[in-house]
């Protein structure tokens, strides 16, 4: 751990253990040049306390790059609660609770939202002692709601500007999408692709939801075992992270990567081995932001939904715009577009 924190680039990280569940409250703050550290509470158990601080810090770290690549005026930060593997569910509200009063104390140091394993309703008891800075709760609550439907709106306009660059063309009809994943960036996305016409295949390991979607006939389930070598257009990853790697790479047969999980890539050197197979690769960071982007404006700038919708189609500009410096410089779309993130966020290349 005394590791990790040393090597990290970015500037604080609190922890506090919950005595009264065992969980453990993990806030890692990248990086706040551009503003407040904003990011999503994750909620889930990991193997070891190691584990959940260094996704807390990555994470946080993706946090930034997304809003500055974006040229959005918030700082990378996330929060991890990390739940004991025999976690009482009936305490759940109460951790929120005390959750809440820790962010409440650090004053605006960090402001969060839903992320993986927490929703509006989990934010509405989070603001009950969180208040003023948590987004996302239910409009019942006054908040903008679930920020899931907006990053998937910002994913499809990222893979308009995918099929622009493949294709010269930006529409998806008939190309052949597979979404990993149908929660709520994943599902919302599927019905954005459907309505433009696309073919779309989805994975997803919650058997409900897999006996529910297969009730629509226009819909092809993929066994998660089979999803990097399902031949397709586009990967859509929206679940958890680091799916591409040294062994899921050379399986696919897909032309592009665009989705909207977090963190895709589990090494940086992934997006180079996407590049020598020829697979064009939509940085996460980039394309994913539309959530964060639409909440944030709709409850600190005073935005409508038509104008949130409006920002986070910019997406697809943000895109076409690495695709271009990627291809003028000869290098691949991760490193091209940290090097736009890192001049806004260290204030070099
Ligand atoms: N899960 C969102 C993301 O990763 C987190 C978020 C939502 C942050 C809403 C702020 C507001 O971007």
């Amino acid at each position: 751990m005394e590791q990790l924190l040393r090597k990290w680039d970015g500037e604080e990280v609190i922890i506090r253990f919950d005595k009264l569940t065992g969980a453990w409250i993990i806030i890692a703050i990248h990086n706040t040049r551009l503003g407040i550290g904003t990011g999503g509470t994750r909620m889930k158990s990991y193997q070891t306390l190691q584990d959940a601080l260094q996704d807390a810090m990555n994470l946080s770290e993706g946090m930034s790059y997304k809003y500055a690549v974006s040229n959005f005026s918030r700082g990378g930060a996330k929060a991890v609660i990390a739940l004991p593997h025999n976690f009482d569910s009936t305490k759940r509200a109460d951790l929120l609770r005390r959750y809440g009063k820790l962010i409440h104390q650090l004053g605006g140091l960090f402001e969060t939202g839903p992320d993986v394993g927490t929703s509006p309703d989990d934010m509405d008891i989070i603001s009950e002692t969180g208040d003023p800075y948590i987004f996302c709760r239910t409009p019942q609550k006054g908040g903008a709601g679930d920020s899931g439907p907006a990053t998937a709106l910002g994913v499809f306009s990222g893979m308009q500007a995918v099929c622009e660059q493949l294709f010269n063309d930006p529409s998806l009809k008939a190309k052949r999408v597979l979404v990993q994943g149908t929660g709520s960036v994943g599902y919302p996305l599927i019905q954005l692709l459907l309505e433009a016409g696309a073919e779309v295949l989805f994975s997803e390991i919650d058997e409900a939801a897999v006996t529910q979607l297969r009730n629509n006939n226009k819909l092809t389930f993929v066994h998660p075992d089979t999803i990097f070598e399902t031949p397709c257009d586009i990967l859509a990853p929206c679940a958890l992270g680091g799916i591409l790697n040294k062994d899921t790479i050379p399986r696919l047969k897909c032309l592009a990567v665009a989705g909207g999980a977090n963190n895709q890539l589990a090494e940086p050197a992934d997006a180079e081995r996407l590049s020598g197979r020829q697979i064009l690769y939509a940085p996460d960071y980039a394309i994913n932001i539309g959530g964060a982007m639409a909440i944030i404006g709709m409850e600190t700038m005073g935005w409508s939904q038509a104008e949130a919708d409006q920002h986070v189609a910019s997406v697809r500009q943000t895109l076409k715009h690495i695709f271009a410096i990627a291809k003028a410089e000869g290098i691949n779309t991760d490193v091209a577009a940290r090097r736009i993130a890192r001049s806004r966020l260290f204030g070099k290349a």
